[in-house]
């Protein structure tokens, strides 16, 4: 599996953001959308500002982009500062000519009831559109991709999870206490992502190295769903020195 180690975070990033804007040119071209799954999170800030930069300074149209994110806490009101509707607006969309319309992230405010339903369709979206070009990746310390923490299978799908206790202490500063962290999420399944057609998974910084090692050496387990990426014909590890430093 190849692992693409860049000097700094935001040589990374640039790297993604170019490939991704190609993409959005060429479907442009032909008339057709770009389908793209997005992360939040420390990780994919600087992607999003070189993208943002290429809006305003380039001219790259987000016109025919569609995107549907990985997850959102629940419950979770979307005008919460927490929520991961803010955070997608303050970093990206609120900076780009997006349609409103073309964006997807899972309901936070919807009836326990109600969910199953709604995941089910946030698949059927993806897959009507012809499923996603470009998907990015963050890593949580327990190996999770997307919120889909130790135990999730390879074939899952998008649906309400409980958080690990690791990741809600990580989450805990953003909120001012380990007590205001939702305990669940909605997130797209490992078998959602897998569909993509490519796939960067980004890691910064040593407090990642371990688990980036894991991922990509380590023995394919529902232990670590980021190595069911393994198994992807089109993935690629972004990485920095510090989260290389643990690779044989
Ligand atoms: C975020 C997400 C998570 C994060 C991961 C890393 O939408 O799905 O998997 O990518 O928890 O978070 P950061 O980037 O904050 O280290």
């Amino acid at each position: 599996v190849p692992a693409n180690v860049f000097d700094t975070a935001k040589i990374a990033s640039k790297y993604a953001a170019d490939e991704i804007a190609s993409l959005i040119r060429d479907k442009a071209a032909k008339g057709e959308q770009a389908v793209l799954g997005l992360a939040t999170g420390s990780t994919p800030t600087q992607l999003y500002d070189e993208l943002v930069r290429m809006h305003k300074e380039e001219g790259l149209s987000f016109e025919n982009v569609v995107t549907f994110n990985l997850d959102e806490y629940y419950p979770m009101e979307p005008d919460s500062i927490h929520s991961y509707v803010h955070f997608m607006h303050e970093y990206l969309f609120d900076h780009v000519d997006i349609k409103e319309e073309n964006i997807h992230i899972p309901d936070g405010t919807l009836d326990r009831e109600d969910v199953y339903d709604f995941c089910q369709k946030y698949e059927e979206k993806i897959d009507a559109l012809g499923g996603l070009d470009i998907q990015i990746l963050g890593i949580g310390r327990t190996g999770h991709v997307g919120f889909n923490e130790p135990g999730s299978s390879i074939n899952s799908k998008t649906r309400l999870i409980a958080l690990d206790s690791l990741t809600i202490l990580d989450a805990a500063s953003g909120f001012f206490g380990v007590e205001n962290v939702p305990r669940r999420a909605i997130t797209m399944g490992v078998g959602t992502i897998m569909k993509a057609d490519r796939i960067f998974l980004m890691a910064w910084g040593e407090g990642k190295a371990k688990i980036v090692q894991k991922a990509i050496e380590g023995d394919i387990t529902s232990q670590i769903p980021a190595t069911f990426l393994q198994k992807h014909e089109n993935v690629e590890f972004l990485l920095d020195d510090a989260s290389s430093a643990e690779l044989t």
